[in-house]
């Protein structure tokens, strides 16, 4: 059977580790690109030096043309700027959209068949503009949110009890953004309600470090954003897709009519396998939930609208 092919648009923080991920999971041959000339053929080649090391068997290269993503099964999208001194969040938007548009046409032309996952900021609105200027089916555009926000809520709880981290299982749905909706109720350690482990003021702490931990690296590292938990978050995604899986993943998909949601890509769990976003799994949300919910698809359409698809 011959190897599936995964692009990574981008080879930047996100981009480069990635493709590690990928490789060590040997999802198949991996086409690094970016802009700069000699970065992505430069990383690429280091990541190839370490495939004797670590026993994976998958190619990877780097490159500036998009002929050389051509036939992808997956795309993944890192490309873009984050938001300098002076620059409105609708500056960044419409710049990261211009690049956004660039990566889209590169990738219609040449893999008019892949999935594609975004994880460029403001992520909501990212996917959907891909989705917009692609004419791809819906069902095959996932945004990075939940799969990364998820983790991060699992590994504080598993912190705060001191117990395993494969044990706990927790979900965010909503915007990757501070108004995402971390789901407590939903929240176990081997099937137990976390509420019968941890007090209710532990948890919320848990809820309020989950909904700023993308902000807290960025205060720690000073210059960028984090990229280990992200890259390996999408990497899960992809090999979701690729082994057909059947993860349920909170993403950002396509709502048609789900959780009241029609038309926009939100965090939402969903049945990730072969088909792309196959199901939206629609749990039960109480009032609170659902105004939180409410409140991050308000957010996420009022950027919405600053969007200039040209
Ligand atoms: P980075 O700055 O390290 O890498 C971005 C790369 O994109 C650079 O190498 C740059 O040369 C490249 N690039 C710019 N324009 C391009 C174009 N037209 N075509 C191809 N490549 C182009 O940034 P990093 O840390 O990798 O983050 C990437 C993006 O992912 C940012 O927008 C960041 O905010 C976002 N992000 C989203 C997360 C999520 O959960 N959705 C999590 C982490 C990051
Ligand atoms: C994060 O959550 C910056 O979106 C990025 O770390």
């Amino acid at each position: 059977m011959a190897r599936k092919k995964i692009s990574v648009i981008g080879a930047g923080h996100v981009g480069a580790h990635t493709a590690l991920w990928l490789a060590l999971k040997e999802l198949g041959d991996v086409v690094l690109l970016d802009i700069v000339e000699g970065v992505p053929q430069g990383k690429a080649l280091d990541l190839m030096e370490a495939s004797p090391i670590e026993g994976f068997d998958s190619n990877i290269i780097g490159t500036n043309d998009y002929k050389d993503t051509a036939g992808s099964d997956v795309v993944v999208i890192t490309a873009g700027i984050p938001r300098k001194p002076g620059m409105s969040r609708s500056d960044l938007i419409n710049t990261n959209v211009g690049i956004l548009k660039a990566v889209v046409e590169g990738v219609a032309k040449y893999s008019p068949n892949a999935h594609i996952l975004v994880v460029t900021n403001p992520l909501d609105v990212m996917v959907y503009a891909a989705w917009k200027m692609s004419g791809m089916e819906p069902h095959k555009i996932m945004g990075l949110s939940g799969a990364l926000d998820g983790s991060r809520m699992r590994a504080f709880i598993a912190m705060e009890l001191g117990v395993s981290v494969e044990d706990v299982h927790a979900m965010v749905i909503g915007g990757h953004a501070d108004e995402m909706v971390p789901l407590r109720r939903y929240a176990t350690v081997s099937g137990i309600p976390v509420a019968q482990l941890l007090s209710p003021e532990k948890m919320d702490a848990v809820i309020a470090r989950t909904k700023k931990a993308g902000g807290e690296i960025v205060a720690l590292l000073k210059t960028g954003s984090a990229y280990y938990a992200p890259s390996a978050a999408v990497a899960e995604m992809a090999e979701a897709i690729i082994r057909d899986k059947k993860r349920i993943i909170p993403c950002a998909a396509y709502c048609n009519g789900q959780y009241g949601v029609d038309g926009l890509f939100i965090g939402v769990p969903v049945m990730v396998g072969a088909g792309g976003a196959e199901k939206i799994i629609e749990v039960e949300l109480d009032n609170d939930e659902k105004k939180a919910f409410m409140g991050s698809v308000a957010a996420v359409k009022g950027l919405i609208a600053d969007l200039k698809i040209g």
